[in-house]
């Protein structure tokens, strides 16, 4: 049984990308490995939310985690402020962590870029407490998008270098996981840019309405279409498949892949059933997000007990890694 633990920022509704990118791998991970799954609110830290809004987005997010199938009864569900053993992990692997290394990540230019104004040591750490998180419980395996590929390779050099530094074996290297060893997965916004996400304001989000769908698909970018047969299709159309593929049934794909490469294909239909097929997949999350985020009494038991477990196996993971750099009590 290996051990998977995987997270999500607390900036706002779960959208498709987040569920095909990490949630479904470890809704079916939760039945056969030792699970745990947080909600990453430190991390949401970076971007100055308010006070009321950061409450509310952790509480949003966890409803919707559980709405999505994610079993407290089978996986360690918490919230990664109750934990604070990894704030000490955190500062402990900092000490071996460079400036050069954590300045060339992508997504730190990235952020650095987008918000010039915000540049915050939070944000140059960023991999350095991902890596606490994941290294904290010993996970083996770790089921994030693709979008997240740089921090688990940062996650596996902390991990190795704290091990060569001891030498010890303290840490297993933990690798990405992917659902019958296919790539990792990137689901693209609908704004013929490659990434659906939060903050690239691109996303469809699991509660949001029906109406709300069909209103972004049916904006979404396109081009003139095909004029040659069988040509290959450029970034914004294979944007269209990659979400068809994930969302409809393969007749459907097989139906609209024909008919671009038969030039006789109509961007209009594509969307509609695209909408509806998004509509169908997500209408009974958004039944269940509406009933859990009612019933707080259920959301605080689950984040209570998620606490307790993930500090239980939190704090035996600190103890070792105390003892083996040289803390010892003087009473
Ligand atoms: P976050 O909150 O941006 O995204 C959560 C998960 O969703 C995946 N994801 C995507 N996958 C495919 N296509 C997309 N368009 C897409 N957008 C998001 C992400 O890859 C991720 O798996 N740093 C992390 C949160 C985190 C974490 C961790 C994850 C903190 N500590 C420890 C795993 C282990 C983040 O910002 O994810």
């Amino acid at each position: 049984m290996s051990t998977v633990v995987s997270g999500i920022r607390s900036t706002g509704n779960l959208h498709l990308g987040n569920y095909f990118g990490a949630v479904k791998n470890f809704i079916e991970m939760q039945h056969q490995h030792n699970t745990f799954f947080f909600i990453a609110d430190w991390h949401s830290l970076t971007t100055h939310p308010t006070p009321a809004d950061l409450h509310t987005n952790v509480k949003q997010v966890l409803a919707e985690y559980l709405a999505c199938g994610i079993d407290p009864e089978k996986a360690t569900i918490f919230i990664q402020s109750d934990v604070p053993e990894i704030l000490e992990l955190y500062l402990l692997l900092n000490m071996n962590a460079y400036l050069g290394e954590l300045e060339r990540t992508t997504s730190f230019k990235d952020k650095a870029r987008q918000q010039p104004e915000n540049v915050n040591a939070g944000l140059l750490t960023y991999p350095v407490l991902m890596a606490s998180d994941i290294l904290i419980h010993k996970a083996h395996l770790v089921p994030v998008g693709k979008d997240q590929e740089q921090n688990l390779e940062m996650a596996r050099t902390f991990g190795r270098r704290f091990n060569r530094m001891y030498n010890v074996d303290t840490f297993p290297i933990p690798k990405s996981y992917t659902f019958e060893g296919q790539d990792m997965v990137k689901i693209p916004g609908l704004d013929g840019s490659g990434k659906m996400g939060k903050s690239e304001g691109n996303a469809i989000s699991l509660a949001e309405s029906p109406a709300s769908i069909r209103k972004k698909v049916m904006k979404a970018v396109t081009d003139v279409g095909p004029t040659e047969m069988n040509q290959k299709k450029p970034e914004v159309i294979q944007n269209l498949f990659t979400l068809l593929d994930v969302v409809s049934t393969p007749d459907v794909v097989s139906h609209f892949d024909d008919a671009y490469n038969k030039c006789t294909i109509r961007y209009g239909d594509l969307k509609k059933q695209l909408a509806e097929d998004i509509i169908n997949f997500t209408n009974p999350i958004r039944g269940r997000i509406e009933e859990i985020t009612k019933d707080s009494e259920y959301l605080s038991k689950v984040a209570k007990n998620g606490a307790e477990k993930a500090r239980e196996s939190a704090s035996k993971t600190l103890e070792e890694v105390r003892k083996i750099i040289g803390f010892r009590k003087f009473y």
